[in-house]
């Protein structure tokens, strides 16, 4: 069995990589220690870049399209690991359909879907694009915010059955991002029986699905129930997974016939349906080959999750955090410590000289004394960060 190392410190500068590159556009300086845009400073799998090198062997790259062996590699994740069983077309794969990435699907769901000023809800705090995405299509965006309970997000059920009459969509995260909430069965359960009542369609964003950490189990949401396969939209990807988002390489699975028709339909105007030859040939790959590299690599987020936890414990208390119950996202609240919001910023920027994500784009000056931090890094650069914040405070 190959032992892959997640130890290694890789230069990532220079490959026009958003995380490193971006610094000086998006925190004004270059010399920050990225802990912000959700990707890994972990190598993409071998086995991935392999079957992307013996594709390049061929010196025609002409238009491509997905091909079988493709479409059974993910359908074969989907079931394996989510109980996702195609429906009677399973032979052609009719229930799935490739999207260059989740935020474009979400925005071609929301332009299909809905018209201008028609109420999209949210759960806040969440993944910009959430936000971004509804005000910038002119539609309404309703928030309803997430409670913090025993130290995870829970969703306020009165406020959400209340916001949610009147909406077309709900856009979930699952497991949900800024903070990896890993929403059970139960859950899900009754936001489905919710949405069903007030004619909602889902639309369930499961890029962060794989990563599920400490024996943590992703549910998706349309196996909880039959109101859930119906009135929902899936996205999944193998983007985060192993680490390979700069290949735009995702899916949507839909069950209900006529959403499907509708959105399929729509997608396939577009255009989108073709791909890329490099995102079908590198998600087939990591689907067919990638259990023991990505069994491995959550062995290793786990270990920083816990060195996250201790170093906290033990040396920044004040610091109350939302560990990932999946992927590598961790919610700090520095409220404690004091300090405004435009202070806190510049202490953590041009102090500590981290770059994290601003709580407040995440829903607003709810979140204002909350940052988002990225542990999907080797050990090292980790504990660098932590460092540098805790001297600052
Ligand atoms: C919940 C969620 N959805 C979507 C994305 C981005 O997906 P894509 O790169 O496929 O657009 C992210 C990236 O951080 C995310 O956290």
């Amino acid at each position: 069995m190959k032992k892959y190392n997640f130890d290694e410190i890789i230069d990532r500068r220079g490959t026009d990589c958003f995380k490193w590159d971006a610094l000086p556009s998006m925190y004004g300086r270059d010399d920050l220690l990225p802990m912000w845009v959700a990707d890994m400073d972990f190598r993409s799998p071998d086995f991935v870049m392999d079957a992307i090198r013996k594709r390049c062997d061929h010196d025609v790259l002409g238009y491509t399209m997905p091909s079988k062996s493709y479409w059974n590699a993910v359908a074969g994740w989907l079931e394996k690991h989510y109980g996702i069983v195609l429906g009677e077309e399973r032979e052609h794969y009719e229930e799935l359909h490739f999207i260059p990435g989740i935020v474009a699907g979400i925005a071609y769901a929301l332009l299909c879907l809905t018209q201008h000023g028609d109420k999209v809800m949210v759960t806040t705090p969440v993944y910009p694009p959430f936000l971004n995405l509804p005000k910038e299509s002119q539609r309404t965006l309703v928030c309803s915010p997430l409670k913090i309970e025993n130290g995870r997000f829970a969703i306020d059920f009165d406020d959400f059955e209340q916001k949610i009459d009147g909406c077309k969509l709900f856009i979930m995260s699952n497991p949900h991002n800024p903070a990896g909430t890993v929403w059970g069965a139960e859950v899900l359960r009754r936001i489905a029986e919710i949405c069903e009542r007030h004619n909602v369609i889902v639309i369930s964003d499961e890029i962060h699905a794989d990563l599920t950490l400490h024996g943590h189990k992703h549910v998706s949401y349309s196996t909880v129930s039959d109101k859930a396969k119906n009135h929902s939209i899936t996205f999944m990807a193998p983007s985060k997974t192993f680490n390979i988002a700069g290949l735009g390489s995702s899916v949507c699975y839909i069950a209900n016939r006529d959403l499907r028709k509708r959105f399929f339909g729509w997608l396939d105007a577009l255009g989108v349906a073709g791909g890329n030859i490099f995102a079908f040939t590198a998600a087939e790959a990591a689907f067919a080959e990638g259990n023991e590299w990505l069994s491995q690599m959550l062995d290793y987020l786990k270990g920083n999750v816990q060195t996250l936890k201790t170093f906290v414990d033990e040396k920044m208390p004040q610091v109350k955090v939302v560990l990932p119950e999946a992927s590598y996202l961790a919610w700090l609240d520095f409220a404690a410590c004091g300090y405004e919001h435009k202070t806190l910023a510049d202490k953590l920027i041009n102090e500590a000289m981290v770059a994290l994500n601003d709580g407040t784009t995440f829903g607003g000056d709810a979140y204002k004394c909350c940052f988002r931090m990225n542990l999907g890094c080797p050990k090292a650069l980790l504990v660098e960060g932590l460092e540098k914040i805790r001297r600052v405070l």
